[in-house]
């Protein structure tokens, strides 16, 4: 949770309204009245964004759901005083760092954080850096770091200062086209998967690809290795995508003849070479939207958002279900309740701001400038 300070002054005060417990043992149906009717009183002063990923007791009243590159969009478009994100801390720090001053963040539970975003330490990072200064690699048109959405505003700023920038699983390719015109390498934090299958579908070979271990000196890198990299990919994976397995892919193809398979670039290099498409949550529903009737798909993402698209396409004659049958669950985005919403919306009304998300200025003003590049180039 780097670069996290709670609003300095929640204003919370003792009361019903404001205990969370109190609404923790309520049951879920009984937070649809209460929040709709904060949603109401609140109008335009307040806007909920929802990532795909949330539950359908949640999503239902999000204002604008997407994936990451759309909700900082509207993020960053949006007039609204107050924003209700309902994803996951390192989403609700993009979105205060794109806000105007009189903006506030809200993330409805602070726990709601993400795994692979916490695989790169600000302190780890700047550890790599060094090495790379030390070994040559910084220098000239050396290296620049770039970073996926999925990391904390500090790591943003990390790369924003370094002229790097950000990326999300919907315009990596286009990010890394921006890096290699100034750059002969990149450092690719925190998903080695997202690096991989990005620099992979560009040409990159896997021989031009080193895993960088933070917990390894000089990350474990020869330097011979080192220097005949293009893409230096840091140690990090979601455990989520990470569950999906090629033999997942070889069961559908054997028991689902006909069935495309279709994985977020989060999945594993192996899973995502044996699938017919893979993309962003956003792209993974276009495809879908846009296939025949009759068309079926194999899933290789979070759970929720299968079973939405399962129970929404069903009557349109289309079938999807999920490429492991387990089912992959993000716990951290799962966090977010409808009593933590109805928590978050109901303290608005009566005009306090909990769980402020805020990041400081110095932070801001770097991450800000990576967040920039990032919105400028092609998707
Ligand atoms: P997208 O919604 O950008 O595809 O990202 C998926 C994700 O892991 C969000 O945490
Ligand atoms: Fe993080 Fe993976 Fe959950 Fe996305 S799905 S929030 S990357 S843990």
């Amino acid at each position: 949770m780097n670069g996290l300070l709670l609003d300095e002054a929640p204003v919370q005060t003792a009361g019903e309204t404001c205990s969370l417990d109190h609404y923790l043992v309520q049951p879920d149906e009984t937070m649809d009245a209460r929040i709709a009717a904060a949603r109401e009183k609140l109008g335009a002063e307040a806007i909920v964004l929802g990532h795909h990923y949330q539950r359908d007791e949640v999503i239902r009243f999000a204002d604008f759901t997407g994936d990451s590159y759309k909700l900082s969009k509207a993020a960053a478009e949006t007039n609204a005083r107050y924003m209700v994100f309902c994803g996951v801390h390192f989403m609700a720090e993009t979105a205060d760092v794109l806000a105007q001053p009189w903006q506030q963040v809200i993330l409805p539970d602070l726990n709601a954080g993400c795994s692979m975003a916490d695989m790169a330490e600000i302190g780890q990072v700047e550890d790599c850096w060094e090495s790379l200064e030390r070994q040559g690699v910084t220098a000239g048109k050396g290296i620049l770091p770039l970073t996926y959405m999925n990391s904390a505003a500090n790591i943003k700023a990390f790369c924003g200062e370094r002229g790097g920038l950000v990326c999300t699983s919907s315009n990596s390719q286009g990010a890394f086209e921006w890096a290699f015109a100034r750059a002969e390498k990149i450092l690719f934090l925190p998903d080695q998967h997202l690096g991989r299958n990005t620099a992979f579908a560009m040409g990159i070979p896997l021989s031009e690809m080193v895993v960088w271990d933070p917990y390894q000196i000089n990350g474990g890198v020869t330097p011979d290795r080192l220097r005949a990299a293009k893409v230096i990919l840091w140690k990090g994976h979601c455990s989520v995508h990470q569950r999906f397995l090629p033999e997942h892919v070889d069961r559908v193809r054997r028991e689902e003849p006909g069935m495309q398979v279709v994985v977020h670039p989060e999945c594993r290099w192996e899973v995502c070479q044996k699938a017919d498409a893979m993309g962003s949550t956003e792209r993974i529903i276009e495809l879908i939207e846009k296939a025949p009737e009759g068309a079926s798909f194999a899933v290789g993402t979070e759970i929720h958002l299968v079973n939405r698209l399962a129970k929404r396409f069903a009557p349109l004659g289309k079938r999807v279900i999920t490429l492991d049958e387990s089912g992959c669950l993000c716990t951290t985005m799962y966090r977010i309740s409808p009593q933590h919403l109805a928590w978050t919306l109901e303290n608005l009304v009566e005009r306090r701001v909990v769980n402020r998300i805020k990041v400081n200025t110095e932070e801001k003003h770097w991450a800000h400038v990576a967040l920039d590049r990032m919105l400028e180039i092609k998707r």
